[in-house]
């Protein structure tokens, strides 16, 4: 280090947005950020959980939808207001589902995935983008896709299309936005120990505990013997992505999967 006490921290006055950083692995990355010096924006639906978080870590909260365009906007603004500028967005919101056929796949259902999942992404880089355009400031844009975009297997159907759909904005935006210096790269986890894989696992075994889920995961998705994902391995992960530390990164796929698609 050069000697400052803060040489340690890797995001110090780095203004973060963070979608979906109520729990799970928002909710440790965006603790993870704040810890290395950032300015946190949780943005999210779970409004009671995001402003404990929010608090715990002197960051803000903020309600947003991400399927909602408006929302989106307002919190990036938000952030704006609160710092002056946007210099991270991470774009982790996401929801998942239960598996089923294709024969008898729920419209509705696929569209309320898209919404969310799809055109969320969206919504965040379109607007941290023309923020930070405006502004004449790089920045890094960081996407949440999954394992599930590049391996095939008895999931959800439109989980998986939206997975993949987040790799192709993930491609076309970051071809683009070099010109501004603005890069856009995505984090394929895999196996990560969070609500969404207990309420995966609750899909096949009703009343199964943390404990057998992280049990049963870590048996069965990963190389790693008897270790399952942990939140903090993608915040580790999406913190480099953050930082200049990636300057010469954009336009990446970063696999977090204990090697499990190897
Ligand atoms: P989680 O369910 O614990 O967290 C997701 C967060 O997104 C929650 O705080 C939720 O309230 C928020 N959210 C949901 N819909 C929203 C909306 N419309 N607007 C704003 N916020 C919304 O799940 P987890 O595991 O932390 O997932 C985070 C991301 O990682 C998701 O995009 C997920 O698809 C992805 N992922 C997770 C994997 C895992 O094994 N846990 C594997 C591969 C990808």
């Amino acid at each position: 280090g050069n000697g400052h006490p803060l040489a340690s921290k890797r995001l110090i006055d780095k203004v973060v947005v963070v979608t979906g950083g109520a729990r799970g692995i928002g909710g440790a990355t965006a603790k993870l950020m704040a810890e290395n010096g950032a300015h946190v924006v949780i943005a999210d639906i779970l409004d009671e959980l995001g402003i404990n978080l929010a608090n715990s870590i002197n960051g803000r909260y903020v309600h947003c939808d991400v399927s909602v365009e408006s929302d989106v906007e307002a919190a990036i603004q938000f952030a704006i207001t609160w710092k002056g500028k946007i210099d991270i967005l991470y774009n982790n919101a996401g929801i998942g589902d239960i598996g089923g056929s294709i024969t008898t796949i729920d419209m509705k259902r696929v569209s309320k995935i898209v919404g969310v999942n799809v055109n969320g992404v969206v919504h965040g880089i379109k607007h941290a983008a023309r923020a930070m355009i405006k502004a004449g400031t790089s920045g890094s844009i960081i996407n949440s896709s999954s394992t599930a975009a590049i391996m095939g297997g008895l999931g959800s159907h439109a989980y998986t299309l939206t997975k993949e759909a987040i790799l192709g904005v993930t491609r076309s935006s970051s071809c683009e936005l070099g010109l501004y210096g603005i890069r856009v790269n995505c984090v394929l986890p895999h196996g990560v120990l969070s609500e969404m894989l207990v309420d995966a696992y609750r899909g096949f075994k009703k009343d199964a505990t943390v404990e057998e889920v992280q049990q049963s995961v870590s048996e069965t998705a990963s190389l790693l013997k008897g270790r399952c994902g942990m939140v903090e391995d993608i915040a580790h992960a999406v913190l480099f992505l953050a930082t200049e530390e990636s300057g010469f990164i954009t336009g990446h796929n970063l696999v977090i999967d204990g090697g499990y698609t190897t």
